[in-house]
């Protein structure tokens, strides 16, 4: 098993290029089922879910190639539409297949996806919007199986902006007979970038970027070709690190639209930002300031996915600081392992009341998901002495290689290997 170790208490130095989505990638591979024939998905970043999706679609008779970056899929000839257990239960976003699958071949075996420990993430949003398009669903020893005679189009409205939901029903529509309107649709950037690949298939959707979106069914979709926007997750996720351990860095490829949200949060923290058309940078002179109140929301508000590097941040900030998570109820499972580096946060609810200390201090600790592992990351990078992160393969998931990309920023990290536990 991987670790990573770290030698922290320096400041970030240096310009990275930022990989390709984890979040636009995962989708954009389910819809190349809906293209029979070649789809090219160029800026593929290569990180373990993206391994787990393309073992997903190969199960069902899908083939990929890679060259360097872009990945190639070939689905031609899909022939099987049940998803096994094992790779299913790796990952949540499987779930998507269930869209494009029901779109291509009318029906879908599936056992329930896994995912990260991040709350309970129900499904039941994706299964009643697609039942206004036809389809028929039933579950019996943790097996859905899903079908229908026609896909049809449906006035679809979503009692939360769910992007999972939104995606599939945007995979399912992209074939139905007739016209979908879905009211209430997520706005992520990553819902844009999925219509942007099904556009280039030759899929027909109005409203990109809003929260209505207008998909036409088309009677088949054609070769594709697409480029995965930059992630703005790994984005975010060093550009707190910065403001957390001080320095300079440049992100190439970042967009900035994207990152409002938390620029907003690192510029409020006393750090600088700038962009010069290919790269963000940004500088982060002493010690981060406390910030009263910052929830998680919805696209463009603050993400949730980088609220535990945020928190992480804010552990050393000067002040107090609350952070409420409103989009999972379990998403503060890294307290423990801050706290233990001396991180002093107080959990009530859904809100974390954190006070800055002067510094954190080095240890070990374990990752038990994909970001709060980043945040871990960052704080060995943040304390002075020797951290270790247990676990590196959460990391994995959405990070093509975390260790390299510090490294390039001046930081003393490396991936070691962990003894086995004894017996
Ligand atoms: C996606 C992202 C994830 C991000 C999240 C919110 C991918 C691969 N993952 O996850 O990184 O953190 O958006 O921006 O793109 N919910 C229900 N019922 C449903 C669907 C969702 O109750 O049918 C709830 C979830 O449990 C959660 C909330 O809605 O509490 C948000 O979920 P959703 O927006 O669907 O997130 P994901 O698509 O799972």
């Amino acid at each position: 098993m991987d670790a990573i170790h770290i030698l922290g208490g320096k400041k970030l130095c240096g310009q990275v290029r930022v990989q390709g989505s984890k979040n636009a990638a995962l989708p954009i591979l389910a819809a190349a089922v809906l293209v029979p024939g070649i789809s090219v998905i160029d800026n593929c970043p290569k990180i373990a879910d993206v391994y787990s999706m393309i073992e997903l679609l190969q199960s069902i008779g899908c083939f990929a190639a890679w060259e360097g970056h872009t990945l190639i899929i070939d689905a031609s000839c899909v022939k099987d539409n049940r998803l096994p257990m094992e790779h299913v239960t790796k990952m949540r976003s499987s779930i998507m297949l269930m869209g494009a699958m029901l779109g291509r071949t009318k029906e879908i075996l599936i056992d329930y996806p896994g995912g990260c420990v991040i709350g309970e993430r129900p499904i039941d949003m994706h299964i009643d919007a697609m039942r206004q398009m036809g389809i028929l669903f039933s579950c019996k020893d943790n097996k859905l199986s899903a079908s229908a005679k026609q896909l049809h189009g449906a006035q679809i409205t979503l009692p939360f902006a769910s992007v999972g939901a939104t995606e599939n029903v945007l995979l399912a529509a992209a074939l139905a007979e007739g016209t979908t309107t879905l009211k209430n649709a997520a706005r992520e950037p990553e819902i844009a970038a999925l219509c942007g690949f099904l556009k280039s298939a030759g899929a027909r959707i109005a409203g990109i970027g809003g929260g209505t979106l207008q998909i036409t069914g088309a009677i088949s979709l054609q070769e594709a070709y697409y480029a995965i926007p930059s992630d703005r997750i790994v984005a975010g996720t060093y550009l707190l690190a910065c403001a957390g351990c001080g320095g300079s860095v440049g992100l190439e490829g970042a967009d900035p639209a994207q990152l409002a949200a938390v620029c907003g949060c690192i510029k409020e923290m006393g750090g600088s930002l700038a962009y010069d058309g290919k790269a963000v940078h940004m500088e982060m002179k002493g010690r981060p300031k406390a910030l009263p109140y910052v929830k998680t929301e919805v696209y463009p508000g603050f993400p949730t996915d980088l609220q535990s590097p945020l928190l992480t941040v804010l552990t050393v900030a000067d002040g107090k600081s609350i952070v409420e998570e409103t989009i999972f109820e379990n998403r503060f499972r890294t307290v423990e392992a801050l706290a233990a580096m001396g991180a002093d946060i107080k959990l009530c609810g859904r809100k974390a009341e954190i006070t800055g200390k002067d510094s954190l201090h080095a240890g070990r600790v374990t990752a038990c998901e994909l970001r709060g592992g980043a945040a871990l990351v960052l704080a060995g990078l943040m304390a002075q002495g020797a951290t270790q992160v247990g676990h590196k393969e959460y990391i994995d998931r959405g990070y093509e290689d975390i260790c390299r990309d510090f490294s390039t920023l001046g930081a003393q990290i490396k991936t070691v290997q962990e003894p086995k536990a004894p017996g």
